[in-house]
């Protein structure tokens, strides 16, 4: 007999998108080697001068007096560590002239933490039984937060405008058009650039969210895992913002220390306060390694060195190849499309009218050993079922060894094509 589950328990406990891809990203790391071509997670790559740099800051830690030992052995305030937090607002006040302090900062257990504590604290159940929900001005949008609710519907999502650019590209922009804010929108979130399509929205785009929010007093949440000052894996332009009314989250994850669970909350006091509440309530303190690692890294600026010498171009490349890989094993002649390759790790791919559901050509995918993310897991708070465009999307991710990427791009042209032609195959 199994117990019973709670509201809480029913919404956490019996699996999600983002933990099946998680364990298919923990079991293809496990099983190592080549045979499986994980394009599918969010694990950023092994880049050797950046590895290069942890183990340099490792053996600095270790000849420190006591700096292993404050390391491994203390607890930290539940804000985040003081010097820390520091070192961050400083290097942010130089690069942006942002006027904030340690104040306006605080750490969590990776940035995933930080989204579960914002959104539950912002959105749904209020005592007076009104029920409020976070608006996400252009979905798809990242599959992390789906099931992050402790207790009902969470999201509100809004379809995109779709721009076709050429025969084989195209954006999504944001619909202000279909934007309705009203009493149960408590905040409007956006990752930029966005998980999973890379785009990257525009600097007018943010200033008219960021517009709308200030006017219905509600937050701007803009997740910054990808964007500038590092890891800045960002191809196209867009200037990075933050004031009083926006909330930044950013990660130490995709400049290559996801291992470390370090996320960031840059924010006016009050929800740094909220935050750092939450944090003693679910957790005590916070991982100390990555904060320990970034410091002097922070301070004396080397961190937007080496995203903007070293990570960003890596990236970039290997967006280059990844599209160069499309073009050398997809059909030209077949209607499949690439979002906008302006930033993050992956590429998105659109097959319009695909005689199979993304999540079908995902199976086959898996079955050949190929690991991608399908797209209708990135739709998610949209009141309107019947569109075809959330089944027909692919989510391919470009971090792993050169030879994985390609001979999974090889095999997934080879499905794609099968799909099409079952497509034309009489009945
Ligand atoms: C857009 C976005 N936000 C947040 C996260 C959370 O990252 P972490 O918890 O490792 O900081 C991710 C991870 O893939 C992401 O893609």
């Amino acid at each position: 007999m199994s117990w019973e589950l709670s509201e809480f328990g029913q919404g956490l406990c019996t699996g999600s998108g983002i933990g099946e891809l998680m364990e298919d990203l923990g079991l293809a790391l496990a099983a190592g080697g080549e045979r499986m071509c994980m394009l599918g997670g969010g694990q950023p790559a092994h880049i050797p001068e950046i590895d290069a740099v942890w183990r340099r800051r490792m053996e600095e830690i270790m000849a420190e007096d006591g700096g292993l030992e404050r390391m491994l052995g203390d607890y930290e305030g539940p804000a985040g560590n003081e010097k820390f937090r520091n070192a961050l607002a400083g290097l942010l006040r130089r690069k942006f002239g942002w006027s904030l302090g340690p104040e306006n900062v605080a750490i969590t257990a990776g940035g995933q933490t930080a989204f579960f504590f914002l959104f539950n604290s912002l959105a749904g159940r209020f005592e007076d039984g009104r029920h409020k929900k976070v608006l996400l001005p252009l979905v798809p949008e990242y599959i992390g937060y789906a099931n992050q609710s402790a207790g009902g519907d969470l999201f509100r999502g809004v379809k995109p405008r779709i721009d076709l650019l050429g025969e084989h590209e195209f954006k999504y922009r944001v619909d202000f058009d279909s934007l309705e804010i009203d009493e149960e929108v408590a905040a409007i979130c956006v990752s930029r650039p966005t998980n999973p399509t890379g785009n990257v929205l525009t600097d007018d785009e943010i200033r008219q969210l960021a517009g709308l929010a200030a006017e219905h007093e509600i937050p701007l949440i803009i997740d910054n895992a990808y964007g500038a000052p590092f890891p800045n894996i960002i191809f196209s332009g867009g200037t990075p913002v933050w004031n009083e009314n926006i909330i930044l989250t950013q990660s130490l994850s995709k400049i290559g220390l996801p291992g470390t669970r370090t996320g960031i909350v840059i924010a006016r006091e009050e929800v740094i306060r909220w935050v750092t509440s939450m944090t003693s309530i679910v957790g005590l303190s916070n991982t100390n390694a990555g904060q320990a690692i970034m410091q002097p890294l922070m301070e004396s600026g080397e961190i937007l060195r080496l995203s903007d010498e070293v990570v960003q171009p890596f990236y970039r490349d290997r967006s280059d190849q990844a599209r160069a890989l499309i073009e050398k094993y997809f059909d030209p002649a077949l209607p499949w499309r690439v979002h906008k390759r302006e930033g993050a790790l992956f590429l998105w791919l659109w097959f319009e009218g695909l005689p199979i559901k993304s999540s079908e050509l995902y199976q086959r995918l898996k079955a050949r050993d190929v690991l991608v993310v399908p797209g209708n897991y990135f739709f998610y708070g949209l009141e309107e079922s019947g569109w075809a465009h959330r089944d027909e999307c692919l989510r391919i991710s470009f971090t792993m060894p050169e030879k994985v990427v390609e001979e999974g791009f090889r095999i997934i042209g080879e499905e794609v094509q099968r799909a099409y032609s079952e497509g034309l195959a009489p009945d």
